[in-house]
């Protein structure tokens, strides 16, 4: 039996320490260090020796031959994880309770119909999963599903029926018996997020693991778990609405700047292949304070409504208030508009929000921020088929933007009649091959001329 010691662990980073201490050492952070108990080193120590076989190999003479991944059946998830799920790795997603990270799991679980897939839940049991699971409506005959919080008992089940993929929800359940702390300690959270580490990379089956997200936005649990995993998705999104964010914030597998969108229905979680329908108002009176911006996600283009009010302040500060969007930028850029372009907002309320309950944060939203502002301000609409594609400086110079061949065509696509872009981007830009009119500003003050006179 091995021998217990207490130690202290920094709940934000997973140091260390045989003392109590008001400030962690690491990561700077004050009254985060709790106390665990820990039954000696050597589960650790056990399992990095069964691992040591392999020999060093020069770079050349490695192979991984067929490594296949595995498709998810699911194009928006694909796309995040770079193109299916890769064999043999531990993948973690974050996400507040209730945006639907169980919903998400399972759904894959069920969608992967040609493997054999075991979800382990230690936070509902086989029938309310069952029940989500009919709610969802995918039959599919390689699916098990079993509710357990030990991770002992979960690789028993494991060697019973000997899954391709394995689903953990969530890690901040799961308890080992090497570890004494409660579920969700450091310790706990370090131990089995190893575990299953050692489980993936010895059998080269992948590992998903749900974790929750703490009120601050940050990854429950120490961040030497988001060391250990492959890749981390966040799964993100407004309740209010319906639409659901999938984001890697770290993927060794594929890019970071990939995402995915879902819709949260009745029956689960459906693809969203073209967001920026759904994102435009369908609206067929001119409104002023509405300026659409081409913006990228990714490589991706998705146009949001950027919607404004300005109006005069009752109470002696002028309230600010963004949604969606940098507060910050928006303050920036209304001082670029105050000394730059001599409009009064000064003594102004200004709203600004996304539609769609969307959070962009791409600078070629700037101008149409901008726009928006200046439409409610003077109170003139911006015609609904224009949109804007360009960063703003504190100068009030229009400045390029990435990719602005994807966005431009990608507006004719939809439709747009006018997109005005940064004079710098006119060079990247052929204007007869493209169904659009193309406008080329180089400081504010000339978009403005275009729109407003
Ligand atoms: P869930 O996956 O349980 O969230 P998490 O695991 O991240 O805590 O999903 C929670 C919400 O999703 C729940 O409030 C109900 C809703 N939901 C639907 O709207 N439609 C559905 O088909 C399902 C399964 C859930
Ligand atoms: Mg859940």
């Amino acid at each position: 039996m091995a021998k217990a010691r207490t130690y202290y662990f920094c709940q934000e980073c997973g140091y260390q320490s045989s003392s109590w201490l008001g400030r962690c050492p690491e990561c700077g952070k004050w009254n985060t260090f709790v106390e665990e108990m820990v039954k000696s080193a050597a589960p650790a120590a056990k399992t990095a020796t069964t691992v040591a076989k392999a020999t060093p190999k020069r770079i050349q003479e490695v192979t991984y031959g067929e490594t296949k991944r595995i498709p998810t059946h699911c194009n928006e998830f694909d796309r995040v994880l770079g193109g299916g799920i890769v064999p043999g790795s531990l993948l973690l997603l974050g996400g507040e309770p209730g945006i639907g990270k169980s919903t998400l799991l399972l759904q894959t679980a069920l969608a992967i119909h040609d493997r054999r897939l075991l979800y382990v839940s230690g936070e509902e049991s086989e029938q309310q999963i069952k029940m989500r699971a009919d709610r969802i409506g995918i039959n599919t005959e390689s699916c098990y599903v079993v509710s357990e919080t030990v991770t002992q008992r979960i690789f028993e089940h494991v060697d019973a029926v000997q899954p391709d993929l394995l689903i953990v929800d969530s890690i901040q359940t799961v308890t080992t018996e090497d570890v004494e702390s409660p579920a969700g300690s450091v310790s706990q959270i370090r131990q089995c997020t190893t575990e299953f580490q050692h489980y993936a990379k010895t059998t080269g089956v992948p590992v998903l693991l749900i974790g929750h997200i703490t009120k601050d936005g940050t990854l429950a649990g120490p961040k030497v778990m988001e060391h250990i995993v492959d890749a981390v998705l966040q799964f993100e999104g407004d309740r209010n609405y319906g639409f659901r964010i999938l984001r890697a914030l770290k993927n060794r597998f594929g890019s970071t700047s990939e995402i995915g969108i879902f819709e949260m229905r009745g029956s689960g979680l459906a693809e969203v292949s073209n967001p920026s329908a759904l994102l435009l108002s369908h609206r067929d009176e001119e409104l002023s304070g509405a300026a659409v911006a081409a913006t990228l996600e990714g490589a991706r283009p998705m146009f949001v409504e950027v919607q404004s009010l300005v109006s005069s302040a009752v109470y002696g500060t002028p309230q600010r208030n963004a949604n969606g969007f940098d507060t910050r930028r928006m303050n920036m850029l209304l001082a670029v508009l105050e000394k730059r372009c001599g409009f009064k907002l000064g003594a102004k309320d200004v709203f600004l929000n996304m539609a769609g309950g969307m959070r962009v944060s791409d600078p070629a939203l700037d101008l149409a921020v901008a726009c928006s502002i200046l439409s409610s301000n003077v109170d003139i609409p911006v015609p609904p088929r224009y949109c804007f594609a360009a960063e703003v400086g504190l100068s009030g110079e229009v400045r390029p933007v990435s990719r602005i061949d994807n966005r431009v065509s990608e507006a004719a696509r939809l439709g747009f009649e006018r997109v005005f872009v940064s004079k710098y981007d006119l060079r990247n830009l052929e204007q007869n091959k493209y169904n659009i009119k193309i406008i080329g500003v180089s400081v504010i003050e000339e978009a403005f001329r275009n729109l407003f006179s």
